[in-house]
């Protein structure tokens, strides 16, 4: 038994532990991002509130946790997978994916698939993994699309 609820609520409230300090901010994601240059400016402007999902720590939470089911790459071909009905999702479907809202996905990944009238195959994962920890795997998941999620 998991009280799920509490523990999601508490975790939001404390959104703000790690990411709103004014040390090195984590680096948005892998990909090539333009360095901003260094002039006399304003530095640049510190995430915003919660701050920027990290990437790199979403994609360890994803291996450690969502691969087995939904596979290394989102493909959702993980060793867990062919036992499964339904099968897990294929995060790499971006036709599918890109058209769920953010909140959806955080909704799914904490409360489980039977907060959104999907299978209970789909753990509820707030438990576990904090907010925190949510929003950067929902932002790894949003990485995996192909197509790439237009905005
Ligand atoms: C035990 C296997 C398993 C694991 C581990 C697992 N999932 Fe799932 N997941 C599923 C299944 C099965 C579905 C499809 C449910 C359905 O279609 O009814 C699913 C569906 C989803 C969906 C789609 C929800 C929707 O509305 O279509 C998302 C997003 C998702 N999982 C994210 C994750 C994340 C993130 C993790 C790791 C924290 C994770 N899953 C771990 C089995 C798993």
């Amino acid at each position: 038994m998991r009280r799920v609820g509490p523990a999601v609520a508490a975790a939001l409230l404390l959104g703000c532990v790690q990411g709103c300090g004014q040390g090195d901010p984590p680096a948005p994601s892998p990909g090539p991002a333009p360095v901003p240059e260094p002039g006399p400016g304003p530095a640049p402007a510190p995430p915003a509130a919660g701050g920027a999902p990290d990437v790199a720590a979403g994609a360890e939470t994803y291996a450690t946790y969502c691969a087995s089911c939904h596979g290394a790459t989102g493909a959702g071909d993980g060793p867990v997978a062919a036992g499964l009905d339904p099968k897990p999702v294929a995060h790499s479907d971006g036709a599918y994916m890109n058209a769920l809202s953010d909140e959806h996905l955080t909704r799914v990944i904490a409360l489980g698939g039977r907060a959104v009238g999907k299978s209970s195959l789909m753990a509820p994962w707030g438990g576990t993994l904090s907010d925190e920890q949510i929003r950067d795997v929902v932002a790894f998941v949003r990485s995996l699309a192909d197509p790439q999620p237009d905005r």
